[in-house]
């Protein structure tokens, strides 16, 4: 039995964190096991290395340091807790995975592609999510949510140019492969945004059970 991987993506605000209690609760009413967790983090370890990643500091970090870091702590969560779940046959909702490598090491701070792949297959083998739900909204909105929320972190200090090449990035990747990626409208009221989440269940649900 295997279960189910499912990844939160979209840019800093656009809901992800919001509505992945949402989709694990309409999930679990249906009695199946959810496992719900973040990158990067997720285990104690992977935590430790989101603090590095997250955390402003004095020194610039190395965007090269940054890329192997997010995938240190990818390797640490998947062999602790995401592929144990999938063996189990849990379904695995994690907010952010490698989208949002590519969208942010990719996109924001322009890394090749290439490599980004190469240590793709280095770190999950041949393990992708079967469901990427992608949050999308102007950029302007998801700042202002972000700024609202508190103070912000490494990543929402960055430029307008940044986040819009992150979530160019992110509809690039969508529109690429339509059978894995549903598009999310995340600038909508939150009540219209679970709507289109309930839209896909029934298929979710189906999908689970076999
Ligand atoms: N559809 C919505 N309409 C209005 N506000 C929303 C909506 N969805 C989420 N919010 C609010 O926007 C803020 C950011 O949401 P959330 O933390 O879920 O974003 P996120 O995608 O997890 O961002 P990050 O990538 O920074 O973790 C929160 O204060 C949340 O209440
Ligand atoms: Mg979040």
């Amino acid at each position: 039995m295997t279960g189910l991987f499912i990844t939160l993506e979209g840019p800093e605000g656009a809901g992800k964190s919001t509505n992945r209690e949402y989709l694990a609760e309409r999930l679990r009413a249906e009695g199946i096991e959810v496992l719900l967790t973040r990158e990067p983090g997720g285990t104690p370890l992977a935590e430790r290395i989101r603090e590095v990643l997250l955390t402003p500091g004095d020194e610039q970090m190395n965007p090269d340091t940054e890329l192997l870091l997010v995938f240190a702590a990818r390797a640490q969560h998947l062999a602790e807790v995401i592929r144990p779940a999938l063996a189990r046959g849990a379904v695995v909702i994690c907010d952010r995975f490698t989208d949002s490598t590519y969208a942010y090491q990719g996109g924001g701070r322009g890394l090749s592609l290439e490599r980004i792949a190469t240590l793709e297959t280095f770190v999950q083998g041949d393990l992708r999510p079967d469901l990427t739900l992608v949050f999308d909204l102007p950029v302007e909105v998801g700042m202002a949510r972000a700024t609202a929320r508190g103070r912000l972190d490494r990543f929402e200090l960055e430029t307008r140019v940044f986040f819009e090449a992150v979530r160019s990035a992110f509809l690039k990747r969508a529109e690429a492969d339509p059978a894995r990626y549903y598009l999310l409208d995340a600038a909508l009221p939150l009540t219209q945004v679970q709507q289109s989440i309930d839209a896909l269940l029934p298929q979710l649900v189906e999908r689970v059970r076999g």
